[in-house]
């Protein structure tokens, strides 16, 4: 099965996001309101428990009074003031605040075991809790029995129920007779309050999910387009187009992409060009002596066969050139080498061994120029890199201060501390290298005129090879020269164990 696409994932997560997030919200504020609403029930019926304990007791002393009035004394009186009491107690609750809620009347016996049911308001204010009178007079305060364990979720998904508040208020009624009165308060105002919420607070949430989900998309495919240029632009980079770049407007991680993709891109290009460069260059000097074999190889068919000297002079001449492109061939292979980054060793070597090593091959290779050759007589001068490379870059110096150092001339190969680094120089009292041609000498294929004229035979490969072993050793090399008087390369190397090769 093919694993689902960002964007459908996105989908999903947007949507379970949403559910989420608009479902929690939605609960929080349901159980916000539907406390607030118990709450207010809550306060409700103590307010109506008030009003009616104030109500029996204003009662009670009224008709103690008129009792009292209507000249009865003793046993007489209370009695009389219980049944006026019992008379007014219907009147009591039909009036102003207290309808609102339910009441019953409940008296004692005389011998206190049963509770009588003397008068109710209406059906819901009666209650069976016998149990309940009995603890409220043993309490002589006002006991609350309902309501019992409110569902958390109603009228969030059916109609609400908050259930039924019930308080048994203790009473003191004349007579020594002692009663409670039932408060019973049904919160429909509440449940309606929770129930008129629960249709808008439904479309609310639904609204706010699709919201969402809509928002992260449209955002999520701002996104996608932004990768779908990339992609489109790395497309074309396979394709073998260059000269693309990607937009990298905005302050986003895509543009931070877009910019590395760019940069890689610029890095493909300039490599691209230089191999390109590169292969010209070569080409074109292969084609000098190939150019040269062939026209000597004319002379020979037209006039080798009678003139054994022109025959001789054009086998020389083919011999040496042929030789030249054996050189550049092997310079090329040794130029790739040097190119590869995975064969530099990184070990402790003495520069001035391998110094005196250099300058003693070249002293064998150039033993007819009659040259000086002074190098390093000091002790071990240690450092890290590899010797081998380094042992070639110095060659190619001293090898060119040969080249274009006149007989009887001088060729130096000094070394020194300096700080961390150690510094060789390798300078010779040659022709010089003239001021134009300081900045391309590392360049491939270049050559100063004055050397192209002189009888060396270079292909100017060497400086390149040489910078780019000292660059890939964490080292710089610069020149020095002045025409007629002579020329210094120095190289600055590191005495430490060095960080990986650069490229
Ligand atoms: N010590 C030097 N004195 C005078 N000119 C120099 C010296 N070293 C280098 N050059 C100049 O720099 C050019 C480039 O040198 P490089 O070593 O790259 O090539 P080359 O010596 O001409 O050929 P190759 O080294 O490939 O055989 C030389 O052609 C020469 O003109
Ligand atoms: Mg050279």
């Amino acid at each position: 099965m093919r694993p689902l696409s960002i964007r459908a994932r996105v989908l999903y997560l947007a949507i379970v996001f949403a559910v989420l997030l608009v479902g929690s919200v939605t609960l929080a504020t349901y159980f916000f309101v539907a406390d607030g609403m118990a709450s207010s029930a809550q306060n409700t019926t103590w307010r109506l428990t008030r009003l009616a304990s104030q109500a029996v007791a204003k009662a009670t002393t009224t008709a103690k009074l008129q009792a009292a009035s209507e000249g009865l004394f003793g046993e007489d009186r209370e009695q009389e003031a219980f049944r006026l009491l019992m008379r007014t107690v219907p009147d009591l609750f039909t009036v102003g605040a207290v309808e609102e809620g339910a009441f019953a009347l409940y008296v004692q016996d005389a011998d206190e075991s049963q509770f009588r049911l003397v008068w109710f308001s209406d059906d819901r204010a009666v209650v069976d809790d016998a149990d309940g009178l009995v603890q409220t007079l043993s309490d002589r305060q006002p006991l609350q029995t309902g309501p019992v364990d409110r569902d958390l979720l109603t009228g969030m998904f059916t109609r609400a129920d908050l259930g039924k508040y019930i308080v048994h208020v203790p009473l003191d009624l004349p007579d020594n007779m002692a009663g409670v009165i039932d408060v019973v308060y049904l919160p429909t105002r509440e449940e309606g309050i929770l129930d008129s919420a629960r249709s808008p607070m439904f479309i609310v949430g639904v609204f706010a999910m699709m919201i969402a989900v809509l928002m992260m998309q449209v955002i999520m495919g701002w996104v996608l387009s932004l990768v779908d240029n990339v992609r489109t632009a790395a497309d074309s980079v396979d394709a073998g187009q260059l000269d693309v770049r990607l937009p990298e407007e905005g302050e986003h991680e895509i543009a931070d992409l877009a910019k590395s993709l760019n940069a890689l891109i610029d890095r493909l290009r300039r490599r691209a060009e230089a191999q390109t460069r590169f292969v010209a260059d070569a080409s074109h000097e292969l084609a000098t002596p190939v150019a040269g074999i062939r026209g000597y190889v004319n002379i020979l068919r037209a006039w080798g066969a009678e003139d054994p000297a022109m025959r001789e002079e054009a086998i020389a001449a083919i011999d040496r050139e042929s030789r030249r492109m054996a050189r550049l061939c092997s310079d090329l292979l040794s130029m790739i080498r040097s190119e590869g980054v995975l064969d530099f060793r990184n070990v402790r070597y003495d520069i001035n061994a391998a110094s005196r090593e250099v300058l003693a091959g070249a002293a064998t290779r150039y033993i007819d120029r009659n040259l000086e050759f002074v190098g390093p007589d000091e002790g071990p001068l240690w450092l890290y890199g590899d010797p081998d490379r380094i042992e070639e870059a110095l060659a190619i110096l001293v090898d060119n201060s040969c080249k274009y150092t006149e007989a009887g001339g001088r060729v130096q190969l000094a070394t020194r501390r300096h700080r961390d680094r150690v510094i060789v120089e390798v300078s010779d009292t040659g022709i010089g290298i003239p001021e134009k041609d300081l900045s391309s000498i590392f360049e491939r294929f270049y050559r100063s005129d004055a050397s192209r004229s002189q009888e060396t035979g270079g292909f100017g490969l060497g400086l390149p090879i040489a910078k780019h072993i000292i660059d890939a050793s964490g080292g710089m090399i610069w020149v020095r020269s002045k025409v007629g008087s002579g020329t210094t390369f120095t190289i600055s190397l590191s005495r430490n164990r060095a960080k990986e090769p650069k490229e």
